[in-house]
C-alpha cells in the first residue's frame, strides 16, 4: 500500500479521519508491536502527557503526529485504563483546530479541579520571527467529554529576557494553591523554570524563575514535573543542551531527577541532590503523577530527540512510552520500580549461568544476582545480538548495541555505562517486549530504557571468567 505525505500542519479532520483509520488498521498487523507498552495506532507518538487518575479510570494522553512515522501537526492521542496493565484507545482527543494552536497542540498534564480534569497544554504558534509562547486548556468533564477552554490561550506573554520557546506546562496543588511549572531559557543561553500561580487552575500570575542554586543544566528546560515522593519534592526536567558528564548524559538530550524542597516564596528549589533518570539509549520527557492510592508514578517516551528508529517506514508508526514506574527515594537517590501488576504478565526466564529460548517475543529474565566475575548476558544469535556486560569486579554495567545488524542512532554511541559499588551481587531484571527493553537493576536502584531490534530471541548468561 502507497502511504500519502501530507502537508506538516494539518490536524485530523473529517476529510482525512478515514485515511487515519485505515492508517491504524494496517500498523495493528505491524510485526513489532509490543504487548505491554503503550504505541501509536499509527504515525508518531512522543511525550506522556495529561497523565491523571480521574472519575475511576486512568487517562494517559500523549504527543501524536497520526500521519505518519515523522515530527509535525502534535495532537493529544488518548488511552484510558483501570488498572494501567491494560489500555483502551479513546476518540476523545486533542485537535489542533484553533488559530492560536495552529502549530500543535504541545506537550503538558493533567490534574483534576473541581468535577473537571484540566488538562494543560502549549499552543504551538509559530511565525517567521520565531515562536510566540502561549498556554491553553481543555477540560474533560464527568461524561468524559473533552472541550477547549473558551478564553484560551491562559497565557499569552513572554517574561523579560527569555526566548520565545516556552512550554509543557505542568500543574499542581501546593497549600491551597494551583502552581504550573514550564520549560524555557534565556535569550543568552540559559535554561530557565517559570513559575506561575492561580487560585481557580483558569487565572495565572507570573511569580518569575525557580532558582537551582548554581546547577547549570544547558540552554532549555523542557517538560518539567513535580512529584512528592515520601516527605521529598521531587523535580523532573528534560535538559537541552547539556553535554556528556563522563557516563551520563550521553543521549541527544537527556532527563534529570532534582530531590529537595520546593521553596515557593523564595523561588528556591533546595537541591539535596540530583542525578540522570534512566541511563539507557531511547528515553525522555518522563511525567510524574499519582495512581489511584496516590502513589508517586510517572511515564516517559520511550525514545529522544529526532531519533530514526529500523522499520519505521515498513511499520508507519514509531516510538512509545515506557511502561509505569512507581517512585521512591533510597539515600538520596530514586529508585524505580515496574508496579508488579504489570511484571506478572511477562513470562518469566529465569538464569544463573546458560541458555534459554522463550517462547514469545515479550519475555522476562530474570538473572539471579550475579557475583563475582565478568558476566555476558546475551540476546540474540552471534552474529546479531545485543549484550548486557557486568564486571563485578570494577563494579561497572554497559549496554552494548554494537552487535545488532539493525542499527539505531550510531552517532550517540552505541554503549551506555554505569558503575555500581565494586563487589555488590547485581540482581537484573530485562524486560523485552518485542524491541522494546527497560533493565531494571537491583530492583530498580538504575534503569536503562531502549530499543533493540535482534532478529532471533536466543538468550546467554555466562561467566567469561572462568
Ligand atoms: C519534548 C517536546 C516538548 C514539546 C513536544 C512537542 O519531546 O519537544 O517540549 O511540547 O515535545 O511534541
Amino acid at each position: 500500500m502507497e502511504w500519502k505525505t501530507f502537508e506538516k500542519y494539518i490536524p485530523i479532520t473529517e476529510e482525512n479521519g478515514e485515511y487515519v483509520r485505515e492508517l491504524a488498521a494496517y500498523c495493528q498487523a505491524s510485526p513489532r508491536r509490543p504487548a505491554f507498552h503503550l504505541v501509536p495506532p499509527c504515525g508518531l507518538m512522543n511525550d506522556p502527557n495529561g497523565l491523571a487518575y480521574y472519575e475511576g479510570k486512568y487517562h494517559i494522553f500523549y504527543q501524536w503526529y497520526p500521519f505518519g512515522p515523522s515530527h509535525g501537526m502534535k495532537h493529544w492521542g488518548h488511552f484510558i485504563s483501570e488498572d494501567l496493565v491494560s489500555y483502551e484507545a479513546s476518540e476523545e482527543i486533542l485537535i489542533p483546530t484553533e488559530e492560536y494552536e495552529k502549530n500543535g497542540c504541545y506537550s503538558g498534564n493533567g490534574i483534576p479541579i473541581g468535577d473537571k480534569l484540566f488538562l494543560y497544554y502549549t499552543a504551538n504558534y509559530k511565525t517567521p520571527a520565531g515562536k510566540v509562547p502561549k498556554q491553553a486548556l481543555a477540560f474533560m468533564t464527568p461524561d468524559g467529554k473533552i472541550e477547549k477552554y473558551q478564553k484560551n490561550p491562559i497565557i499569552d506573554e513572554k517574561p523579560e529576557g527569555l526566548t520565545g520557546e516556552i512550554r509543557d506546562p505542568f500543574v499542581f496543588l501546593r497549600d491551597g494553591m494551583y502552581c504550573m511549572l514550564l520549560g524555557g531559557g534565556t535569550i543568552d543561553g540559559q535554561a530557565r523554570l517559570l513559575f506561575y500561580q492561580s487560585l481557580d487552575g483558569l487565572e495565572w500570575e507570573y511569580k518569575g524563575t525557580i532558582s537551582l542554586g548554581n546547577l547549570k543544566l544547558g540552554y532549555m528546560f523542557e517538560c518539567p514535573g513535580f512529584v512528592r515522593v515520601g516527605d521529598k519534592d521531587v523535580l523532573f526536567l528534560s535538559l537541552m543542551g547539556f553535554h556528556p558528564e563522563g557516563d551520563r548524559y550521553q543521549n541527544e538530550f537527556s532527563s534529570i531527577y532534582l530531590i529537595g524542597q520546593l521553596d515557593i516564596e523564595n523561588l528556591k528549589f533546595e537541591v539535596e541532590s540530583y542525578g540522570e533518570l534512566d541511563k539507557g539509549f531511547d528515553f525522555y520527557a518522563p511525567q510524574p503523577f499519582y495512581d489511584k492510592d496516590g502513589e508517586p508514578t510517572f511515564f516517559a517516551w520511550f525514545g529522544c530527540g529526532m531519533q530514526e528508529l529500523p522499520y519505521k517506514n515498513e511499520d508507519m508508526w514509531i516510538h512509545g512510552l515506557t511502561m509505569p514506574r512507581r517512585l521512591a527515594v533510597k539515600e538520596g537517590k530514586l529508585v524505580q520500580r515496574l508496579a508488579s501488576s504489570i511484571a506478572g504478565q511477562y513470562e518469566t526466564v529465569t538464569l544463573k549461568e546458560g541458555k534459554a529460548e522463550p517462547e514469545k517475543n515479550s519475555f522476562h529474565l530474570q538473572v539471579e544476582p550475579l557475583e563475582e566475575g565478568i558476566w555476558q548476558i546475551q540476546i540474540g544469535e552471534e552474529d546479531d545480538n545485543f549484550r548486557i556486560l557486568v564486571e563485578t569486579k570494577k563494579g561497572r554495567l554497559t549496554v552494548d548495541r554494537s552487535g545488532l545488524k539493525q542499527k539505531i542512532c550510531c552517532e550517540y554511541g552505541e554503549q551506555r555505562s554505569l558503575s555500581f559499588e565494586p563487589g555488590k551481587p547485581l540482581k537484573l531484571d530485562l524486560y523485552y517486549d518485542n524491541t522494546f527493553a527497560e533493565l531494571f537493576i537491583n530492583e530498580g536502584e538504575e534503569v536503562m530504557t531502549f530499543r533493540a531490534f535482534p532478529s532471533k530471541l536466543k538468550l546467554c548468561v555466562k561467566n567469561k571468567e572462568e
